[in-house]
C-alpha cells in the first residue's frame, strides 16, 4: 500500500462533515504499478528451490512471521500464575473465530491433563436415575454445533478506575469465540430425569478449585452444551479437554472446564471458593448477585495501542469485535471524536447470536488525531453504555461486567493509546 498521501484526497472532505464511511477505497490508487519493484520483476529464492516437503509439520503452527500473535499475560495482575489469566490477541486477529492457540486462559489451579479413557460424568441429585457416562457414552448421543463467545466477568475489570492498560489485548481480551459440537446438556438431563423438585443445575469441573457454579434449570436445559470440539477438533488441555461447558451469553465462569459432575438441586449451590466471588460490589455496600449474561460490548481492535497506524493518511480499515449475551448484535456505532458524531459501521459476515460479531468501517483518513470509539446495540435495543455512566450506577468497587465503551486516542503520527475522555 502506498504512503504518499495521492490516494483519496479528494475525499478528505467528508472527514471534516464528519465521517467517511464506504466501501470504494479500493479504486483510488492503491497499487503501485509505476515502480520497478525487485519483488515483481526479479526471481526470488523462494521462487528458485523447493519449499518443504509435506510431512514437515504433521499439526502445523502459524509461520514465525507471526509468532508476535500469542496469548499473553500481566504478571503483576495475579499471584500465582496456575491461578490466572492470560489473554487473547484480539488487535491481531480478525473474522470471528478464535483460534484454540491463541485464545486466553483463565485456570483456578492450573490446567489439568485428564485422559479421554479416565473421564467421567456423573449427574446426581434430584433425578430420577443418577448416571454416570463415559467420554464414549457422550459421543453416541446426538449433538449439535453452537458457535458462541466466552467472556471472563473480569474482561475490562482493570479499567474501572481510568484508562490503565496499554492494548485492547490486556483491557478486553479475556473473550474467544469458538465454533463448539458438543451433546445438549438437555439431552442428558432428560436421560436422567429431572424430578419436578429440581430447579437449579450445579456443574463442576475436575480440577482442584472444581469451579463449581449453579445455573437455572431453564438455562440448562435451553441452549447449554457438553462440548468436546472446539474450531473441528477436540478441546485444547487449556479449555478443558476432552469436555467442557458450553453456556452460550453467560460469563465465562459458568463454562467449567473438565467437566465431572452435574447435580439437580432446589437451590443454587456454589463450591467453596465461587460463592461470594462473582458478584458485584455496590457502592452502598450492598452486592449484585447472578449476574451472568454478559450485556452487550463493542472494542476497536485495529487501529489500537498494539496496532497502530503504520501506513499514514488515506484508506483505512477500522475494525473491531461487537457481542451481546442477550442474543444478536443489531448495530454497532464508530465515533472518531470521542462520542461527539457516530457512524454506522458495516457488520461483516454473519451475525449469529451470543457469539462475536465482526464490523468494519473503511474511512478515509485524514491524518489528524482521532479519539476512537465503538458502540453495540443488541437486538433488545440495549446501548452498550459509557464507563461513566457505569460508574455512575455501580461505583468503583467493581471488578466485574464491565462493558464500558473504550477510547483509543489515534494521534497525527498513527500511534494509538487508552484514555478516557469525561
Ligand atoms: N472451569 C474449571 N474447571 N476451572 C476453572 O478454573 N475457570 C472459569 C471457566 N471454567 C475455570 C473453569 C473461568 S473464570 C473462565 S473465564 C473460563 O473457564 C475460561 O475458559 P478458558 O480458559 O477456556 O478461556
Ligand atoms: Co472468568
Amino acid at each position: 500500500m502506498s504512503g504518499t498521501d495521492e490516494t483519496g484526497t479528494s475525499r478528505r472532505a467528508f472527514l471534516g462533515a464528519g465521517l467517511a464511511a464506504g466501501g470504494a477505497v479500493a479504486t483510488t490508487g492503491l497499487a503501485r504499478a509505476q515502480d520497478a519493484d525487485p519483488l515483481i520483476t526479479e526471481v526470488q529464492d523462494w521462487a528458485s528451490a523447493f519449499g518443504d516437503p509435506v510431512d514437515a509439520t504433521p499439526y502445523g503452527m502459524p509461520i514465525h512471521y507471526e509468532s508476535h500473535v500469542v496469548r499473553r499475560n500481566v504478571e503483576w495482575l495475579t499471584e500465582s500464575p496456575v491461578s490466572s489469566i492470560n489473554f487473547t490477541p484480539i488487535h491481531a486477529l480478525e473474522g470471528t473465530i478464535t483460534p484454540q492457540g491463541c485464545a486466553f486462559e483463565r485456570h483456578h489451579s492450573g490446567a489439568i491433563e485428564l485422559a479421554k479413557q479416565d473421564y467421567r460424568l456423573m449427574i446426581s441429585g434430584l433425578v430420577e436415575r443418577p448416571l454416570v457416562f463415559t467420554y464414549e457414552d457422550l459421543t453416541r448421543f446426538p449433538r449439535t454445533i453452537t458457535t458462541a463467545f466466552c467472556e471472563c466477568a473480569a474482561n475490562g475489570g482493570m479499567e474501572w478506575g481510568g484508562a490503565q492498560l496499554e492494548g485492547c489485548q490486556f483491557t478486553q481480551g479475556m473473550i474467544h469465540n469458538m465454533e463448539y459440537t458438543g451433546v445438549p446438556l438437555r439431552l442428558l438431563l432428560e436421560e436422567a430425569g429431572v424430578k419436578p423438585e429440581g430447579k437449579w443445575v450445579y456443574a463442576e469441573g475436575a480440577d482442584a478449585s472444581s469451579n463449581g457454579r449453579s445455573m437455572p434449570l431453564e438455562k440448562a436445559m435451553d441452549d447449554v452444551l457438553v462440548a468436546f470440539f472446539a474450531n473441528g477438533e477436540a478441546l485444547r488441555k487449556e479449555h478443558g479437554y476432552p469436555v467442557r461447558l458450553v453456556v452460550p451469553g453467560f460469563e465465562g465462569n459458568m463454562w467449567v472446564k473438565w467437566l465431572r459432575r452435574i447435580g439437580v438441586y432446589d437451590r443454587a449451590v456454589e463450591s467453596r471458593e465461587e460463592t461470594s466471588k462473582y458478584t458485584d460490589l455496590m457502592p452502598d455496600g450492598r452486592a449484585r448477585k447472578w449476574t451472568w449474561v454478559m450485556d452487550a460490548k463493542s472494542v476497536i481492535t485495529s487501529p489500537s495501542p498494539q496496532a497502530p497506524i503504520r501506513h499514514g493518511k488515506g484508506p483505512l480499515v477500522i475494525t473491531g469485535l461487537a457481542w451481546s449475551g442477550h442474543g444478536k448484535v443489531a448495530r454497532v456505532d464508530v465515533s472518531l471524536d470521542g462520542g461527539v458524531n457516530w457512524v454506522e459501521a458495516r457488520l461483516t459476515g454473519d451475525v449469529k447470536s451470543k457469539a462475536l460479531t465482526r464490523f468494519h468501517l473503511d474511512l478515509d483518513w485524514d491524518g489528524s488525531e482521532m479519539f476512537l470509539q465503538s458502540r453495540a446495540v443488541d437486538e433488545t435495543g440495549y446501548v452498550q453504555p459509557t464507563k461513566n455512566q457505569l460508574r455512575e450506577i455501580r461505583g468503583l468497587n467493581n471488578v466485574y461486567h464491565n462493558n464500558g465503551i473504550q477510547t483509543w486516542w489515534v494521534r497525527a503520527d498513527g500511534e494509538v493509546e487508552n484514555v478516557e475522555i469525561a
